[in-house]
């Protein structure tokens, strides 16, 4: 690989241990993939800032590296943290737990990383431009960046994003490469479901492309319109049953705007029609429990956005969650506060809602509570939902879960 005369002193240990092991990591990395040279990013966004998955190495990794006086290079932006670091003791984590979590907030903030616990972090603290070289992990974070945003990411792995914030530097290679993001396989929405374009419509035709993409780039024809939300949703969901990075939708994100330009002049190697049959079918899969009495609904994943929050209130104005019954909403602290402002908490917490900041139910350990069936709206909840959490799931639409948390009970969509 081609390296820049700063890059060689940062391999010499020039500017500190820290920086000449993480180069080197990203130099391996680029070698198996073929990569040229490394590409200087604007921003970073890690995954390993949730003690669920760093554990008691990642405590000992990042320890080190405070130890060594790592900090890192460019804006580094943290996913959401195994705790609710205001109200961890509502959601029953055991205080020991909770203590490691808050050990490696220390370590990060030591090491400069922003300290955002969020999947969305695009909503406010690091908002990338159309073009720019990013290294994020997070997979509904990467797919957002690159899709809705134009911005170039692949998929890092945990602690490969850390290198990538210490260095301030990718390997180029994959999404960076204007060449490597043209569409791949084509999904045609059929006109019979133009009138379904509601919110609960995007997570699962997302699920249902994420599961036939695998790791390729789809393109999805046919939509007409969509919001941010929706798009969110849509990508998290493909980012979850596949492994999804980057999808165009033709009309609608910045590198599609026609069918052509999605394909950058080549043909599909694939074509799907998605019509009614296949979305029902996807619907089944979502849903590995039957209706009947929920013990938690869980909204906000990805992270809640301040219109979802204005959504939520509404649903539950003069409302009373069931007794038997608890809805969590995610969100970030940047959303909270906005939400508060505008007294849609008030609203949410007086109908008896939990609002769950900087973390989530797939962060948290939930062994306290003995959920047995979880309602969502989220299509990464309903794929990740059944092994994280351990629960059946239901997925619904966000009034049919709101209604459910008030009934305590859930029909089908
Ligand atoms: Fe975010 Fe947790 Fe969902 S990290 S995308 S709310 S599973």
């Amino acid at each position: 690989m081609h390296l820049t005369e700063e890059e060689r002193q940062i391999l010499d240990g020039a500017f500190g241990e820290p920086q000449r092991i993480a180069l080197n990591v990203l130099i391996k990395l680029g070698d198996a993939y073929g990569a040229e040279r490394m590409v200087e990013i604007a921003s970073a966004h890690i995954v390993g800032s949730s003690y669920q998955i760093a554990g008691e190495a990642g405590i000992e990794i990042y320890s080190k590296l405070v130890e060594q006086g790592a900090k890192v290079k460019v804006r580094t932006t943290c996913d959401p943290g195994s705790i609710d670091f205001s109200r961890w003791q509502v959601f029953k984590t055991p205080p020991d737990y909770a203590e490691r979590q808050v050990k490696i907030a220390e370590l990060l903030g030591q090491m400069g990383v922003i300290p955002t616990w969020t999947c969305t972090p695009y909503t406010a603290f690091n908002v990338p431009r159309y073009g720019e070289d990013l290294g994020w992990s997070e997979s509904s974070a990467v797919i957002f960046a690159n899709s809705v945003i134009g911005a170039r990411t692949n998929r890092l792995a945990a602690y490969v994003d850390v290198c990538a914030a210490l260095v301030g530097r990718v390997p180029r290679f994959g999404l960076h490469l204007p060449e490597c993001r043209r569409g791949q396989v084509l999904f045609e929405v059929a006109s019979e479901l133009s009138d379904n374009f509601e919110d609960h419509f995007f997570p699962v035709l997302g699920y249902f492309v994420g599961q036939k993409a695998g790791d390729r780039i789809p393109v999805i024809n046919g939509v007409q319109k969509a919001t941010l939300d929706q798009l969110k949703a849509f990508g998290a969901a493909a980012a979850a049953s596949g492994s999804v990075a980057l999808y165009h939708m033709v009309g609608i994100t910045p590198e599609a705007r026609t069918l052509d330009e999605a394909y950058r002049g080549r043909q599909p190697a694939d074509r799907t029609v998605v019509g009614r049959s296949e979305i029902d079918n996807t619907l089944e899969q979502m849903n590995t429990g039957d209706s009947g009495a929920v013990d938690i609904v869980g909204l906000g994943c990805p992270h809640a956005s301040i219109d979802q929050m204005r959504r939520y209130a509404a649903l539950l104005k003069g409302k009373y969650v069931h007794p038997s019954t608890e809805l969590w909403i995610c969100a970030n602290t940047v959303v909270e506060d906005m939400a508060r402002q505008m007294g849609y908490i008030e609203t949410i917490e007086r109908a008896g809602a939990k609002l769950m900041v900087g973390t989530c139910h797939n962060d948290c350990p939930l062994g306290a509570w003995n959920f047995r069936r979880l309602a969502t709206d989220s299509g990464k909840f309903a794929y990740y939902t059944p092994t994280t959490v351990g629960t059946k799931c239901i997925f619904a639409s966000t009034e049919a879960c709101i209604e459910a948390a008030i009934r305590g009970r859930i029909g089908s969509l």
